[in-house]
C-alpha cells in the first residue's frame, strides 16, 4: 500500500475545497444541497454551514439548503487545486499546504522543514493570527485580502548567503506586481516593497542551519492586495494593491506569478550565485545608492547616504565624515 502522509493538523478540509471546485465549475446554476452533499460526501446541515464560512472568507455563495447554492462570482480563494492546476510542472505545485486561519505560515513552514517536508513545499493562509515580521514585529493579516505565504526552500548555501534569498523574494514579487497592475513597487533593503512610500508587503527567512550550511530555510512574503482600510497604527504607513489602483486585484492570478518569479529567480541564483541578485536589486531600489538614510541597530543609530550593496548583499552607508559602515542587520529610513 502506498503511504500517503498525514494531513497537517488545522489544514482546510479538502471537502471544502471541493465544495468550492463545485461551484466554481458550475458558476451561476443552482446546485441542490442535497446533490452537493452527495458529492462531496458530507450532510447537508454540514454544506449549510460551509457555505456560510465561506461567505465570511468573501466567496460570493447564494441560496440557502431549501433552494440549492449557486455562486455569483467565481472565489478568489487560494485553494491548493485550483493553485496545483495553474502550477503544472513548478517546484511549488506538488506539496500546497492551506489554512483558512493559521498563527504564521512561517511557523507550519519551520515545523514541515523539521519533518523533512520536500524543497518547494508551500504553506498558504487566507488568514494569519500571530503573523511574524522583521525584527520580533507582528504582520497584519486581514482574513482573504492578503498574500500570506511561505516557500520551504532546502538550498545548499551557507547562512551568510540566506539575506540573499530575502532579497531575491523582493525581486519576484516586484516583477509579479509590475505584470498584474503595471505599478512599479520600490525595494527598501532589504525585506520591504514599497508603494507610494508606503508598505505594500514585506519578506521574513528564517532558517535551521549549522555553521557553514543551511539545513532549510523559509521564506514567508506577505503582500496587501485588497485591503480597504488598516487599523489605525498602520493607517500611515501602509497600503494595497486595492488603494493604489482603485480596484480589486486577483490574489490567485497574483500568486501564480510571483511564484513563477520566484522558481525562476531561484534557479538563477543556484546557478549564477549572489550577483544575479545583487545587481538586480542595486539596479531597480531607489534605496540602494545615493539615498539619505537613518539606520539605526538597537545598539546605536547613526545617518549616511547608501553607497550601494556588498558582494553578499548587504547594504552599504558612507557616514559623514566619509567612513564607509556596512549594516549587517537593523532598520533602515529615509532620512529628510
Ligand atoms: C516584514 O516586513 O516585517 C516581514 C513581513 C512578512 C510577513 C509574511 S506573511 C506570510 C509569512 N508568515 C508570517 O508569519 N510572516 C510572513
Amino acid at each position: 500500500m502506498p503511504k500517503t502522509k498525514p494531513a497537517l493538523p488545522g489544514t482546510t478540509d479538502r471537502r471544502i475545497t471541493a465544495l468550492v471546485t463545485l461551484l466554481a465549475e458550475n458558476a451561476t446554476i443552482v446546485i441542490s444541497g442535497a446533490r452537493i452533499a452527495r458529492e462531496i460526501g458530507v450532510s447537508r446541515s454540514t454544506v449549510w454551514r460551509w457555505v456560510q464560512r465561506l461567505r465570511e472568507l468573501g466567496v460570493r455563495a447564494k441560496g440557502h439548503p431549501r433552494t440549492g447554492y449557486y455562486l455569483e462570482k467565481v472565489p478568489d480563494l487560494l485553494t491548493p487545486d485550483m493553485l496545483k492546476a495553474r502550477l503544472k510542472g513548478s517546484l511549488f505545485g506538488k506539496h500546497i499546504h492551506h489554512f483558512l486561519k493559521t498563527d504564521s505560515t512561517n511557523r507550519v513552514a519551520m515545523e514541515l522543514g523539521y519533518a523533512d517536508e520536500p524543497e518547494g513545499a508551500v504553506v498558504l493562509a487566507e488568514e494569519q493570527t500571530a503573523g511574524r515580521g522583521r525584527a520580533g514585529r507582528s504582520w497584519h493579516s486581514e482574513r482573504g485580502t492578503g498574500i500570506y505565504v511561505t516557500l520551504l526552500l532546502r538550498p545548499k548555501i551557507s547562512p551568510m548567503q540566506a539575506p540573499l534569498l530575502t532579497m531575491m523574494a523582493g525581486l519576484s514579487a516586484r516583477v509579479a506586481v509590475q505584470a498584474l497592475t503595471a505599478l512599479t513597487v520600490d525595494l527598501k533593503w532589504p525585506n520591504d516593497l514599497l508603494l507610494a512610500g508606503k508598505k505594500l508587503g514585506g519578506i521574513l527567512t528564517e532558517m535551521y542551519a549549522e555553521p557553514s550550511q543551511v539545513r532549510f530555510l523559509v521564506v514567508g512574503i506577505g503582500i496587501n492586495v485588497n485591503q480597504e482600510r488598516f487599523p489605525p497604527e498602520l493607517s500611515a504607513i501602509g497600503t494595497s494593491l486595492r488603494a493604489q489602483t482603485g480596484r480589486s486585484q486577483s490574489r490567485m492570478e497574483l500568486l501564480v506569478r510571483l511564484l513563477r518569479e520566484f522558481e525562476n529567480d531561484y534557479n538563477r541564483f543556484l546557478r549564477e550565485g549572489a550577483g544575479s541578485v545583487t545587481e538586480r536589486f542595486e539596479a531597480v531600489s531607489s534605496y540602494a545608492r545615493g539615498k539619505r538614510v537613518s539606520v539605526s541597530n538597537g545598539t546605536e543609530n547613526y545617518s549616511g547616504v547608501t553607497a550601494g550593496l556588498s558582494p553578499e548583499g548587504l547594504l552599504r552607508v558612507e557616514r559623514e565624515g566619509g567612513s564607509i559602515v556596512t549594516v549587517i542587520a537593523g532598520d533602515v529610513r529615509e532620512a529628510p
